[in-house]
């Protein structure tokens, strides 16, 4: 081919690239009139894949919108360097679902300080100087499973058994309020005994899975696991598959993804699970809406739903699958 030949076809092709990126995109970045930046965790974990997912689709439908997502890849130091990042990005909101309460906070407090609003998404820090709070009702749902955890277990005034708590990240407020939650009903029963004493699977499957054989290990009898996450609960139930007794357990997780903990009860492998509704849309929408110059509040609350046998079925129906 001849030099102008080709230099016609590159011009081409770039002229096809750009409107590809435009029907994409919807407009060129340099058009756009917001860069918002979301500095995530971790991209591994089942429910943070969705949380990505949420804000992504929520981001295709508002073309005046840059996102830019970071992954923290599950190391504060890590998430801490891409809030730095995005600070000198100079974006003009930032989102941000925080590893741990006490490593994220100075950093957060970098962004508040150069007049950048924040909006802090599922996990908190420790400062109440953000713009906004997007989660799900941590004590409300510990509440919930500990109430169910009691009436598995023989009912109000009489239930009887051992109880295998899985704590997620100790740093975290979910963790805690999972906990004292779940206390608040579980605590009242004399008959309840704990056979683990603050025992952390950082949220992770297979932390669950090696917290559990050794319990399974140590005690003759459990009667029913309580994992902050559904994939530890997960994690947990395979442990007990792994040496026959988990026909003798009930396993109630939280997070309720469709595709993971939904179908894990309609499997009848966890015995409940409560939703926790990724804030990633919801997010998204308020730090548009305050960079509109509308008011928001300072706590959106997202909602929670308990899933067991009876409706598992049809929330995956609902769902396409
Ligand atoms: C994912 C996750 C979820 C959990 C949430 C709590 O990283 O562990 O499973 O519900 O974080 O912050």
């Amino acid at each position: 081919m001849k030099r102008r030949e080709l230099l016609k076809l590159a011009g081409l092709t770039a002229a096809l690239l750009t409107t590809t990126a435009m029907l994409a995109g919807g407009a060129h970045a340099q058009d756009k009139k917001w860069k918002i930046g979301f500095s995530q965790v971790t991209t591994i974990e089942p429910w943070r894949a969705q949380f990505n997912k949420d804000i992504l689709a929520e981001a295709a439908k508002h073309p005046e919108v840059e996102l830019i997502i970071t992954d923290g890849e599950d190391k504060t130091e890590k998430q801490v360097a891409d809030v730095e990042n995005l600070i000198r990005q100079e974006v003009d909101a930032l989102l941000v679902s925080p590893k741990e309460s006490a490593g994220l906070t100075g950093v957060v407090q970098q962004a508040i300080d150069a007049k950048i609003p924040v909006f802090v998404l599922d996990r908190n820090v420790e400062t109440n100087d953000y713009t906004q709070f997007v989660g799900g009702d941590n004590k409300l749902i510990g509440r919930a499973a500990g109430e169910y955890a009691v009436e598995l277990l023989g009912g109000k005034g009489k239930a009887a058994g051992n109880v295998v708590e899985i704590w997620g990240g100790m740093g975290t407020q979910p963790a805690h309020d999972r906990h004292d939650g779940f206390h608040e009903f579980t605590d009242k029963e004399p008959g309840i005994k704990y056979l683990l004493d603050q025992q952390s699977g950082d949220w992770k499957q297979d932390q669950a899975y090696n917290i559990m054989a050794t319990a399974l290990r140590n005690n003759e009898k459990i009667d029913l696991v309580y994992g902050h996450n559904d994939p530890m609960a997960y994690g947990a139930y395979l442990a007990a598959k792994d040496v026959g007794r988990e026909k003798d357990i009930k396993f109630i997780g939280i997070d309720g993804l469709p595709n993971e903990g939904v179908q894990l009860v309609a499997n009848g492998e966890l015995t409940a699970t409560f939703t926790y509704v990724t804030p990633g849309a919801e997010g998204l929408r308020q730090a548009i809406k305050f960079l509109n110059g509308e008011k928001v509040e300072k706590t959106i609350t997202l909602p929670t739903q308990k899933i067991t046998k009876e409706n598992a079925a049809q929330i995956l129906k609902d769902n396409g699958l």
